[in-house]
């Protein structure tokens, strides 16, 4: 039987749904400046950084440097600003009962999410403190799908990749998952996650028993 011993959550759109916060943002800047952009579209953006996404908005329009940082400054404030009414009724249904039935297996936790806003999301959301380890978009420099968020993360908690589970609703969050050998299960639309292990629609409801016994009939 393989040994699990940490879950390592993705933050937006796993935790929290703040998908819809980045749309609202990317979609005033895109407005101002005139871009197409749609909430199809931003489905696209799901795990992909801040200047990945806006690299993706501009579809092939190339701006100077200072200019970039200017969009991408003006969309973080936008961003901010929806931050600030966060509270512990934006955690998605299920997951303050999943994290507490993790805890209660004697699982490490950590959140490995592509964000640099994650430990204000956190702090809103009054969940900072249930997590041994919290990697965010200033962790490292290769963003998912490169695995070093979640073997950072891994490294914090002090548990070998093998022994981690990953949690992610982003294709790209996936894949980093799987490059460093983690187990992952995929939150939401199997058209984005369909390569993780398991596929779960939400957190609401899920045993963690239930998942650790699925994993562990799984040839990793
Ligand atoms: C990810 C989101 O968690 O973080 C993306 O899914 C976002 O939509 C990315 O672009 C970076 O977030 P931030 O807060 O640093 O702009
Ligand atoms: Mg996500």
């Amino acid at each position: 039987m393989p040994q699990i011993s940490a879950f390592i959550f993705d933050l937006d759109g796993v935790i929290t749904d703040t998908a819809e916060y980045h749309y609202r943002a990317w979609k005033r800047l895109a407005d101002e400046e005139g871009l197409p952009f749609s909430r199809e579209d931003n489905e696209a953006l799901r795990g992909v950084s801040r200047r990945e996404s806006l690299l993706r908005l501009l579809k092939g329009k190339v701006l100077p440097e200072a200019q970039m940082e200017e969009y991408m400054a003006r969309k973080n404030a936008y961003y901010r600003a929806f931050l600030t009414q966060i509270t512990a009724a934006d955690l998605l249904e299920g997951v303050a009962d999943f994290l507490a039935q993790a805890r209660a297996h004697g699982l490490k936790l950590g959140i490995g999410s592509a964000s640099k806003n994650a430990r204000d999301v956190l702090n809103g959301l009054g969940i900072t403190d249930q997590f041994d380890a919290i990697g965010d978009g200033y962790s490292v420099s290769r963003t998912k799908p490169a695995p070093d968020l979640f073997v950072w993360v891994a490294g914090r908690l002090g548990v070998p990749p093998a022994e981690c589970v990953v949690f992610e609703d982003a294709e790209a969050g996936i894949a980093a998952a799987r490059e460093c050998g983690m187990y992952s299960v995929g939150i939401g639309d199997p058209a984005r996650v369909g390569a993780a292990d398991l596929i779960l629609p939400n957190l609401a409801g899920a045993q963690v028993d239930h998942i650790l016994s699925r994993l562990a009939n799984l040839a990793h």
